[in-house]
């Protein structure tokens, strides 16, 4: 399960001048993110291009440290309980940095073996996962030049391999093709019905509309609105996401507006 409340994140801005108002030197990436994902739900973190999605994910994977805020996986918290949420955690970053001198199975393997699994068990999870993700024509290839969809496969099966309790993807399905999509999202309903959360960060209205039961909204690094798909539209008065979504990030941009 993860809780995020509030939680802020700002950037240096690169070449701004000291002497320039604070607002100016910084770029805040989030402003404020608060949400739940549940166990056995998937979660989708919608929102368009900028809007602090990989950024959210990244706080909530320990890779950076909130600002302020603070939030939760399975209990454990983000900021100071760095080993225990690993453990509990798997995370695919978006374009998932696997190394291009290992084979598939090897990137999967050395992976394991740093979250703690001994050799043995190792090999053999390595092996479970590259069956179950149908990976066994490239397992022993290197993966400099695989294609976009052996390379997600890669990263989904070390998000994988510490079986976690909670998996948080970053745009899983970008540069996917329908087959692999479709494959995917099988994987990801399977995790789900076994109890384990899912997030996934996503600005594919229709994707999120038809995989997830959960759904919250991000716009300008803030979360506007979370709920089901129904209590969306309903909130909203509109028939679709994409207007929901329009709706609900219009309502961000009067409030500032007051
Ligand atoms: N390391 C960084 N240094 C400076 N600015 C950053 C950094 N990381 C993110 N940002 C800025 O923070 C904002 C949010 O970025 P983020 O990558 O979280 O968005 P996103 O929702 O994942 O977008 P996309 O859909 O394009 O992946 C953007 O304006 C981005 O330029
Ligand atoms: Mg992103």
């Amino acid at each position: 399960m993860i809780v995020a409340n509030q939680l802020h994140k700002s950037f240096k801005r690169l070449g701004a001048s000291r002497r320039a108002p604070k607002s100016e030197q910084y770029i805040a990436a989030v402003k404020s993110v608060s949400f739940s994902a549940l166990d056995g739900c998937i979660t989708g973190l919608l929102g368009p291009n900028g809007a602090g999605k990989s950024t959210t994910l990244r706080m909530l994977a320990t890779l950076i440290k909130p600002e302020s805020g603070n939030a939760m996986i399975d209990g454990h918290d983000v900021a100071t309980q760095v080993l225990q949420v690993r453990k509990h955690l798997g995370f695919m970053p978006h374009n998932a940095g696997i190394y291009p001198r290992l084979t598939a199975r090897e990137n999967i393997h050395y992976y394991a073996r740093l979250c703690g699994l001994t050799r043995k068990q190792s090999q053999q999870r390595t092996g479970e996962l590259i069956e179950q993700l149908t990976m066994l024509k490239f397992a022993d290839r290197r993966a400099t030049g695989f294609s976009q969809g052996q390379k997600t496969k890669v990263a989904l099966a070390r998000a994988l391999v510490h079986r976690p309790q909670t998996l948080m993807l970053d745009e899983p399905t970008n540069g996917l093709d329908v087959m692999a999509t479709r494959g995917l999202r099988e994987i990801i309903r399977q995790l789900a019905s076994e109890g384990h959360c899912i997030l996934f960060s996503s600005h594919i209205m229709q994707e999120v509309a038809a995989l997830c039961d959960h759904i919250a909204i991000i716009s300008d690094g803030t979360v506007v609105m979370e709920d089901s798909l129904n209590e969306i539209l309903k909130r909203t008065g509109q028939n679709d996401l994409e207007d929901a979504f329009v709706q609900a990030a219009q309502s961000l941009n009067h409030g500032e507006d007051e």
